[in-house]
Order: structure tokens, then sequence, then C-alpha cells
């Protein structure tokens, strides 16, 4: 599925991202479990490059925790910090701070050795649209009591902090990156998930390719979901969710079935994890032994 996807604000968005990184020692980047790869924005390579950076595997209670396993291991030996997120339910968020000083241990001697060993970590969230990265900060500066320290005059004017811990300090807005689309199987599974504005997509389309994608990786959740015969199952796409509307009832006056209604409810309830828990990609070597 071809995606034309031009956010309006990318320019000014990248350059605020590439101002803040400058002000912090670690860069948290959040992407989805169920899509660990095409989640990742290879910018930050770039930008970044090989400074240390925290890969945070959030909605993991979505994802396949066998996946989510391989994952942290394979991006753990690429070596990345590597943390398993819930964040909506605050599951893991307390590993951030002890996974900071030991990536930062080695930049902490050296301040130290040069007299600087009050500065407090900084780091900042980043990662594409709707991975999690507001309800990471919002749950941090909760548990944190919201504990502000305000501007920084001279130094980060505009900025504001947050206080994790005496020794951690996190910049209360997130850098926004943008999903790379070069490759159209990212740009699908990116907006399987929800993370591209709906109102851009051909959300009928889309689910078709979800379907398809279901009856080729997971059947039995199709099947377990919406009650769907083996023979249903091996009939097209476009046909599957004929079937489950009508089993839903969604029909239009006249009595066809409104295949646009049943588009956005699979989306819908596959988005939310009413399938089941699902990784939609493997590191490379689990994948080729799958
Ligand atoms: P962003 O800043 O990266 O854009 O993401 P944000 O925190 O706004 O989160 C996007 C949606 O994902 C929110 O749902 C949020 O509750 C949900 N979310 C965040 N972390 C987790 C998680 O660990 N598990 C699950 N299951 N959900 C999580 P929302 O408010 O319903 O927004 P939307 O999905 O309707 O856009």
């Amino acid at each position: 599925m071809e995606i034309q996807w031009f956010p309006g604000h990318m320019t000014k968005t990248r350059r605020m991202m590439e101002e803040d990184i400058k002000l912090v020692d670690l860069v948290v980047e959040v992407v989805d479990a169920r899509i660990p790869f095409s989640s990742k924005n290879p910018y930050l390579d770039t930008l970044w490059q090989r400074r240390p950076r925290i890969i945070a595997l959030n909605k993991s209670d979505l994802a396949d925790p066998d996946a989510t396993k391989a994952w942290k291991a394979w991006y753990e030996r690429q070596g990345f910090g590597v943390v398993e997120l819930d964040a909506l339910h605050n599951r893991g968020l307390q590993q951030i701070p002890e996974l900071c000083r030991s990536l930062l241990k080695d930049k902490r001697e050296r301040d130290a050795r040069r007299g600087m060993q009050n500065r407090p970590m900084r780091l900042m969230i980043t990662g594409i649209p709707n991975v999690g990265k507001s309800t990471v900060i919002n749950q941090v500066a909760g548990r944190a009591g919201a504990a502000k320290t305000g501007n920084k005059p001279g130094v980060t004017r505009g900025k504001q902090w947050i206080r994790i811990k005496k020794d951690l300090e996190l910049l209360d807005t997130p850098g926004i990156l943008w999903p790379k689309f070069e490759d159209p199987q990212i740009g699908t599974r990116i907006a399987f998930i929800g993370s591209i504005k709906d109102e851009i997509l051909d959300l009928y389309t889309l689910a078709v390719e979800l379907v398809a994608f279901l009856q080729r990786e997971r059947p039995q959740m199709l099947s377990q979901r919406y009650g769907l015969e083996d023979s249903e199952l091996r009939a097209t796409p476009e046909a599957v969710l004929e079937f489950i509307g009508n089993r839903r009832g969604h029909r239009m006056a006249g009595g066809a079935i409104d295949v646009e209604r049943t588009a956005r409810m699979v989306l819908d309830e596959f988005r939310m994890g009413k399938l089941g828990r699902i990784t939609l990609e493997y590191p490379p070597e689990e994948a080729l032994q799958r």
C-alpha cells in the first residue's frame, strides 16, 4: 500500500529535535513492541550515532511476549540499552534510571575526574507519533511528583526538566521522529498499528491488507474473534471482511453489508489488542527460523 505522508511540521519538528538533542546525555527511543523495527527511525542513528541510547519496547502488553524478549536480546547485542514497557499500566519504567546510570558510567567517571560530579544526567524521549512518548513522560513525571526543575538560566532557556531522581533529569517535551516510508511494507505496518493519521489512509484497503496478513500469519485470531469457519478463512480478504460484517450485523439501508464500517471495526479491534497479542515482525535471525 502506497502511503503519501507529508506532515506539515516536519522541518520545524526536525529542527527542534536537533536542538533539544544537544542538551542531553542520553536518548530514549520509544518504539512500538509490535513493530520494533518499523517504528524505529534510522535518522537517529545518524544524528546520535553510537552515543548512549535506550530502546523502549513500549505497548508490550499488546505484543507477543516471546517476540519482545527476542527483540530485546537483538537490540542489546547491537549495544543499545533496552527496556520492555507497558507505559499505559506503568510497567517497566522504574528500570530506566538504573539503565541510564549503567550506560553513562564511563562518562560520569570522566566528569567526576574533571570535578563535575554533581551534574545530573539528562535524557530525552523520542519516537514516531503514537508510540507512547507522552504517556511515558507523564508516568515518569507522576512518579517523580511532577518535580519540574524550571528553566536553567543561560543554558537551557525555555526548557522544562523533570527531576526523576537526584541524579537524573528528563526533558518534558518529546523529540518527534517521523516514520520511514521508503519501504512500503514498513508504512503498512505502521498504519496497521495506528501510528499514521487515519484521515490520510484508505481504511478499507488497509483493512483488506490486515485481513490478508492475518489469514497468512494468524488465521486462528480471525476465527476466534469473529467465529469464522475454515472455508471462510480461505476466501479472499475482501470476502472475509464481508463475512465479519455479516456476523456483526453491519448493514446499510437496503440490506447490503457496510464494509467500510466493518473495516474500521476490524482495524480498531486489532489495534486495541482484542484479537490477541501479536508482533508483526521478528529480528532477522528469528524470522529465518519461522
Ligand atoms: P505519543 O506521545 O508517542 O504520540 O503517544 P501517546 O503517549 O499519546 O500514546 C498514544 C496512545 O497509545 C494513547 O492511547 C495511549 O494511551 C496509548 N499507549 C501508550 N502507551 C501504551 C502502552 O504501553 N500500552 C497500551 N496498550 N497503550 C499505550 P489513546 O489516548 O487511546 O490515543 P489513541 O490511540 O486513540 O490515539
